[in-house]
């Protein structure tokens, strides 16, 4: 297995107080990974380390085996643009249009030829379900959803092969969040992104998690398949899969899978386009 994000004994402190403590996590490619853990755990806080954001009083943190932190400022503009994020409370620029909020990491890069910026705007566009009409509209005409499918759009837009998500359906009503949980299994499978995603909804976990890790007591106390998970003893784990652990199963989630496969493709990458995902 190859480890695209490693995070090695790290222990973080932020406004005098101990956030995590000897924390492990290793993330491989390919897998989509579930931070969960109650609030004000530190779910954000080590998506901000993997990010580079913040940086840890001990331990390491190595990004496609780059040591952040540590590494040559050139060696980090390299990696910097391998990965995508939405954040927790990443809002859109309300000034801005959705096409130029989308067009923004690319304007920022500098090097992409003025009249590349359309074409690879609407293709990002098409990927995560929105219409072309759709470019135009100004963050405060959209839905919800809408806004978190733009956050996913501009998060795309530079190819990323890792994608940071924080709550991505947090504040979605359940068919909007049942929409870009597919949308995402669809991103996944077509563009074979490896994604870290910090989510407090069980539905996400079951359609579209390979494994779970568990932030509790300061550092990661468990991090397997959804199934293993579920079964832990641990009081915050009990009370996060209250009235789900039968259906957390293996086999259960499996064939929840499929059926989800053989559903309509609603919000997903069209077929046209899959080739020329470049990742
Ligand atoms: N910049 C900061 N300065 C001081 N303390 C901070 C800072 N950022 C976060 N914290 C504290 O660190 C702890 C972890 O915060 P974090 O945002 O990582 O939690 P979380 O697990 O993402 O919570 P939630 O589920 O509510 O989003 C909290 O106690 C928070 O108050
Ligand atoms: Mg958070």
């Amino acid at each position: 297995m190859d480890p695209i994000i490693e995070v090695d004994n790290v222990t973080t402190v932020l406004g005098g107080h101990v956030i995590h403590r000897g924390l492990n996590l290793t993330v491989h490619r390919g897998e989509v990974i579930a931070l969960i853990g109650g609030s004000g755990s530190g779910k954000t806080t080590l998506l901000r380390l993997m990010l580079g954001l913040d940086v840890p009083r001990e331990g390491t943190v190595k990004i496609f085996g780059h040591p952040l932190g540590r590494c040559a400022a050139r060696d980090l503009e390299c990696v910097r643009y391998r990965w995508g994020a939405l954040f927790q409370h990443g809002a859109l620029f309300s000034a801005l249009s959705v096409f130029d909020n989308i067009a923004l990491p690319l304007r920022e890069l500098k090097s992409v030829p003025p009249a590349l910026l359309k074409p690879l705007v609407m293709l990002k566009l098409a990927q995560v379900g929105l219409k072309p009409e759709d470019a135009a509209k100004q963050p405060s005409e959209l839905s919800g959803g809408m806004v978190k499918r733009v956050s996913l759009a501009r998060a795309l837009i530079l190819d990323p092969q890792l994608l940071f998500l924080d709550e991505p359906t947090a504040g979605l009503d359940p068919d909007s969040a049942k929409q870009f949980v597919k949308l995402l299994r669809k991103l996944r499978q077509e563009l074979g992104l490896t994604v870290v995603m910090v989510t407090h909804d069980v539905d996400t976990l079951f359609a579209v998690v390979d494994r779970v890790a568990v932030l509790a007591d300061q550092h990661i106390i468990a991090s397997a398949p959804l199934s293993e998970v579920a079964r832990l003893p641990h009081p915050f784990v009990r009370n996060f899969f209250l009235g789900h652990v039968e259906r957390c199963a293996e086999e259960d989630v499996k064939r929840f899978r499929l059926s989800l496969d053989d559903t309509s493709d609603e919000g997903g990458v069209p077929a046209v386009l899959r080739d020329e995902a470049n990742v």
